[in-house]
C-alpha cells in the first residue's frame, strides 16, 4: 500500500507535541510492515538545516496566492519513510513557531497556510500515477491537514481512500465564513452538512464530514467525544458517522524512548539493572539544584502548561505532597499565568521546586528517568504519550481518568499488586493531591514500589499492533471506494 500522510508536525523536523511523535512512528512503523509511506510536511523555517532534501519539482500557485509553492524530498531522519517537504517561502519561513508567531499569536493567514498544505496533498495524492505510485490512502492528521480529504471529496472521481485522525477535538480550526472563496471552497462547502459550524467554516470538521474513515488516538477518547459534554458540538457529527469512527491507541517509538540505550542518560538502565535509574535521580536533582535527599519521591511533570493539561491542579495539590517532604520538577510552557504560577512555587520552595520554562528535549527524557513518579492529571487527554514514556522509564504515573490515561494506567491500589500508577477521577485538586499522596505512600513501601515500577515497564506499547490496526482501517477505507488493498 502507498500511503501519504499530512501533517504540520513530525519529529525531528518538527515539534511542538506528541503528534509529531505520532507521525514519524507510525509512519515508520508502516514502512516496518512494508508499505510505503510518505510524510508531507510544511516546509518552516530551519527544516531544510535538519533533513537531506532534494528538489522534485514546482507545483505552481494552487491558491491563486501569487506564490509558487515547491516540492522537495528527503528521508525522514531515523525511519525509512520519506518526507515531502512543501516549501511556499512567504507561507512557512518565519521566524516564530508552525501555528503562530514567537508571543505565541497565531499566525493571521493560517487558513491559507493549512489550506495550501491540505491541497498540495489533494493535488499529488491525485497527480501521484503520472510521477511514480499511485498512493492508495491519503492520512491526514488534525485540522490542519483535514481540508485534504474535502479536496478531494469536492472534487470527486477517481479519488484515492481518506482517512482523518482527530488528534485533539479542541483545536477546530475555525476561521469566518469569508475565507472559504480564498481557499477554493466551492459555494456548498457553506452548510451544516459541510464546513459550516456555528456560523463559521471549521477545517476540523471538514475531515468529520468527508473522511472515509475517522481515528481518534485512543479507545476511551473516541467514546468521551462521542458524548456531549466531551463532544464540544461535534458530538452529533461524529455519532452520526457510526461505524466510521475507531479509537485507536498510540503507541511510542521504543527506539527513540529506551532508557537502555537513551544518550540523554549518563547511566543507561533497564528492568534488571536499575542502578542507572538512581543515578538519573540524583542527576536530576544535581542538574536542577533539588536538595539530594533520599527520603520523599520526586514527582515530574512534562507538559504544554494549558487548561486542558490540569496543571492548576497539580498547583493546587502540591502542597500536600510538599508537606511530605516531595520534591516537583515541572518542564514546560504555555498560559502566561501558568508560567508565572509555576514559577512563583519554585521561588517560595528553593531547593525543593525546580522549574524549566520552555522546550527541553535532552531534559525531558532525564525528567522521565530521574522522578520516581509523573503526575498527567489532565483534565482531558486524546492520549498521552508522556504516562507512556515515563512507564518505559521506570517511573509510575499519577493521572486522570480520561481519554488515553484511562486506557493505559492502571491504578495499583483500586487492584493492589497488579497497577502500574496511580488514577483519580474528579478534576479536582484535592483528588489530584490524594492520589499523590496514595503514590508517596507506595513509593515508601520499597518492594511495593519495585513491583510497580516492573509492571510499568513492561507494558507493551510500541506501535506494531496499532499499525496493524491503521492497515485495517485504510483497507476498510479503501474498500468503501470499491478499491481493493
Ligand atoms: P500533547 O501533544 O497534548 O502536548 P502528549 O503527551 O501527546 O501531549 O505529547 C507531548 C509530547 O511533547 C511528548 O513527547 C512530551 O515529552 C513532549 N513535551 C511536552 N512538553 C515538553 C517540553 N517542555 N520539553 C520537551 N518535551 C516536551
Ligand atoms: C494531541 C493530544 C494528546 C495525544 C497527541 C498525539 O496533542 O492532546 O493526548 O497524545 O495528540 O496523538
Amino acid at each position: 500500500m502507498r500511503i501519504l500522510q499530512v501533517a504540520s508536525e513530525a519529529v525531528p523536523v518538527c515539534k511542538t507535541g506528541g503528534l509529531a511523535d505520532v507521525v514519524t512512528a507510525l509512519s515508520a512503523a508502516l514502512v516496518d510492515a512494508d508499505h510505503d509511506v510518505v510524510v508531507l510536511l510544511p516546509a518552516y523555517r530551519g527544516v531544510f538545516d535538519r533533513v537531506e532534501a532534494t528538489p522534485l519539482f514546482e507545483l505552481g500557485d494552487p491558491l491563486g496566492l501569487g506564490h509558487t509553492a515547491r516540492l522537495w524530498s528527503a528521508p525522514l531522519p531515523d525511519t525509512r519513510a520519506t518526507a515531502w517537504l512543501l516549501q511556499c517561502d512567504p507561507l512557512f519561513d518565519r521566524v516564530g513557531g508552525p501555528y503562530g508567531d514567537e508571543a505565541g499569536i497565531d499566525w493571521p493567514d493560517n487558513h491559507l497556510r493549512f489550506a495550501l498544505l491540505a491541497r498540495a496533498a489533494a493535488q499529488l495524492a491525485l497527480a501521484s500515477p503520472t510521477f511514480g505510485r499511485a498512493i492508495d490512502v491519503v492520512h491526514a492528521h488534525d485540522w490542519q491537514a483535514a481540508l485534504a480529504t474535502a479536496y478531494l471529496a469536492w472534487w470527486g472521481v477517481g479519488r484515492p481512500a481518506t482517512v482523518f485522525t482527530v488528534h485533539n477535538l479542541h483545536f477546530t480550526g475555525r476561521f469566518p465564513a469569508s475565507i472559504l472563496p480564498e481557499i477554493g471552497a466551492p459555494a456548498s462547502a457553506w452548510s451544516p452538512k459541510d464546513l459550516e459550524f456555528y456560523r463559521e467554516a471549521s477545517f476540523l470538521k471538514a475531515g468529520l464530514v468527508h473522511a472515509d474513515r475517522i481515528t481518534t488516538v485512543s479507545p476511551t477518547y473516541a467514546d468521551e467525544i462521542r458524548t456531549a459534554a466531551g463532544g464540544i458540538g461535534f458530538d452529533g457529527l461524529l455519532r452520526w458517522r457510526g461505524g466510521a469512527v475507531r479509537g485507536v491507541l498510540n503507541g511510542i517509538d521504543t527506539r527513540t524512548w529506551n532508557p537502555a540505550t537513551d544518550r540523554a542518560l549518563g547511566v543507561p538502565y533497564d528492568l534488571d539493572h536499575l542502578a542507572g535509574k538512581a543515578a538519573a535521580r540524583r542527576g536530576l536533582q544535581s542538574e536542577l539544584g533539588l536538595a539530594p535527599q533520599n527520603t520523599a519521591p520526586v514527582f515530574g511533570v512534562v507538559s504544554r502548561l494549558t487548561w486542558q493539561k490540569g496543571i492548576d491542579l497539580f498547583l493546587a495539590a502540591s502542597a500536600a505532597v510538599l508537606a511530605e517532604g516531595a520534591q516537583l520538577v515541572i518542564l514546560g510552557s504555555g498560559e502566561p499565568a501558568l508560567e508565572l504560577a509555576v514559577a512563583e512555587l519554585a521561588a517560595a520552595h528553593p531547593g525543593r521546586v525546580a522549574v524549566r520554562r520552555g522546550y527541553d528535549e535532552g531534559l525531558s527524557h532525564r525528567i522521565f528517568a530521574g522522578a520516581d513518579l509523573l503526575c498527567v492529571p489532565s483534565r482531558f487527554e486524546p492520549c498521552g504519550l508522556t504516562q507512556l514514556y515515563a512507564m518505559r522509564y521506570g517511573t509510575p504515573p499519577v493521572v486522570r481518568n480520561t481519554g488515553g490515561l484511562a486506557d493505559t494506567v492502571a491504578d495499583d491500589d483500586a487492584r493492589p499488586g497488579t497497577g502500574t500508577g496511580f488514577v483519580f477521577d474528579p478534576p479536582t485538586a484535592e483528588a489530584c493531591a490524594q492520589a499523590m499522596l496514595r503514590a508517596c505512600a507506595a513509593w515508601r513501601d520499597t518492594s511495593r514500589f519495585s513491583g510497580l515500577q516492573r509492571r510499568a515497564m513492561t507494558q507493551r506499547h510500541d506501535w506494531s499492533a496499532s499499525a496493524g490496526v491503521y492497515l485495517d482501517i485504510y483497507r476498510e477505507a479503501m474498500a468503501s471506494r470499491g478499491v481493493r488493498g
